[in-house]
C-alpha cells in the first residue's frame, strides 16, 4: 500500500476486517516490522482520538514516532505557489514537505476543510501535495474530504456488533452550534456503500452530500422514517455541501437531536458517533449513557485500523 486516503485503497473488505480483528487479539505480534522505522504525523488542525490512537498503533508495530502539530512550534507554513512571501508565513509547503519526508519513513497528515473555497476543498490540495511530494507513503488523518481511518474503525465496530449479516445502519444529521466539516459523513457512506448493509442516510433539506460518496444509499428527510428498525444509528453534523450554501449551517432543529424518544422507533439500535461530540445538541445525556451506546469501543477501534494501515505500509516497505 502507498497510500490511505479512501476505502478503495484498502483492497477487499471482509479481508481487511478479518486482519483487524486478528491485529485486535496479537497487537504486539509485528513489533520486527516496525524497528528502526519512523512515523511522522503532521496537525494542522487539533485531534484526541487519532492522534493518540495512531500513535499507540505504531508503538505497538515497535515504530518511532514524531508529532508536528503545525500551528505550535513550527513555521507557519505558506501552501499557495506564486504568492510573495512578505507577511507571516515563514517557510513554504513545497520545501516543507520534502525535507519531512527526508526524516520519516510514513507520513499521517490531519488537514480539514478550510470552507473558503469548495474546489481547493473537494482536490484536497494539502494532502495531495504530501502525495506528491513528500516521496512518501502518506495516509489521511482525516483531511478535507475524507476521514478513512475513522469509518475503518467504525466498520470493525459494526462487523463485532451486529446481530444480522446484513444490518440496518442509519445515518442522520444532527444540529449543531459550528459549521463542520463533511469528511466523517462522506467516509462513513463511502465505506458504508462497500458492504453489504442496508445504509440509510437522513438529513434536512439542503444537506445533501456528494454523490461521489453518498452512492445507492437511500436519502430520507423524514428522521423518524428513516430511524424505524435501525440496528445501527450513526449520529453527525455536517455544514452545507450544495451551492450557493456550502460551509453554511442551514438548520438547528432540535427535533433532529438523538433522544432517547428516537431510539425508541429503532430496532433497539446501537448508538455510534466518531467524537468528540457535543451533547445535548447531538446527542442526549441519556442516550449516549445508556447501554446501547457505543460510542467508547468504537473510539477504541482507532488503534486497530490505524495499525492495520500502518502494518500494511510496513509490510510494503520490506
Ligand atoms: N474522531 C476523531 O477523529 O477524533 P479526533 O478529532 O479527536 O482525532
Amino acid at each position: 500500500m502507498k497510500k490511505f486516503t479512501s476505502v478503495q485503497d484498502i483492497g477487499d473488505l471482509k479481508a481487511a476486517v478479518k486482519e483487524a480483528l486478528e491485529v485486535k487479539k496479537h497487537r504486539f505480534d509485528y513489533q520486527y516490522l516496525g524497528k528502526n522505522k519512523t512515523l511522522l504525523m503532521i496537525f494542522f488542525n487539533s485531534s484526541l482520538r487519532t492522534r493518540l490512537s495512531t500513535q499507540k498503533a505504531a508503538m505497538n508495530l515497535g515504530m518511532n514516532v514524531m508529532v508536528l502539530d503545525v500551528k505550535q512550534g513550527a513555521w507557519n507554513l505558506e501552501t499557495e505557489r506564486g504568492v510573495v512571501m512578505n507577511g507571516d508565513k515563514a517557510e513554504h509547503l513545497l520545501e516543507a514537505i520534502p525535507v519531512m519526508g527526508s526524516y520519516a519513513d510514513i507520513i499521517g497528515v490531519r488537514s480539514f476543510a478550510k470552507y473558503e473555497s469548495k474546489e481547493d476543498d473537494y482536490s484536497e490540495k494539502i494532502l495531495n501535495q504530501f502525495i506528491k511530494y513528500s516521496g512518501k507513503p502518506v495516509f489521511s488523518m482525516e483531511a478535507a474530504t475524507c476521514h478513512p481511518l475513522q469509518a475503518f474503525a467504525d466498520l470493525i465496530t459494526i462487523e463485532e456488533y451486529k446481530k444480522t449479516p446484513h444490518p440496518k445502519v442509519v445515518m442522520t444529521w444532527a444540529p449543531h452550534c459550528r459549521a463542520l466539516p463533511q469528511a466523517v459523513p462522506n467516509s462513513f457512506a463511502e465505506w458504508m456503500n462497500a458492504t453489504d448493509y442496508e445504509f440509510v442516510i437522513a438529513h434536512p433539506h439542503g444537506y445533501e452530500l456528494d454523490s461521489k460518496f453518498t452512492g445507492h444509499a437511500r436519502i430520507e428527510y423524514d428522521q423518524d422514517k428513516a430511524l424505524e428498525g435501525a440496528d445501527f444509528v450513526y449520529a453527525k453534523n455536517w455544514a452545507a455541501y450544495t451551492d450557493p450554501n456550502y460551509g453554511k449551517i442551514l438548520s438547528s432543529d432540535p427535533t433532529w437531536t438523538v433522544s432517547t424518544e428516537k431510539m425508541a422507533l429503532t430496532n433497539n439500535a446501537y448508538f455510534m458517533h466518531c467524537l468528540p461530540v457535543r451533547r445535548n445538541l447531538i446527542v442526549t445525556d441519556d442516550v449516549i449513557e445508556s447501554p446501547q451506546s457505543i460510542v467508547i469501543p468504537e473510539a477504541a477501534n482507532r488503534e486497530i485500523s490505524a495499525e492495520v494501515v500502518l502494518k500494511r505500509f510496513l509490510e510494503s516497505l520490506q
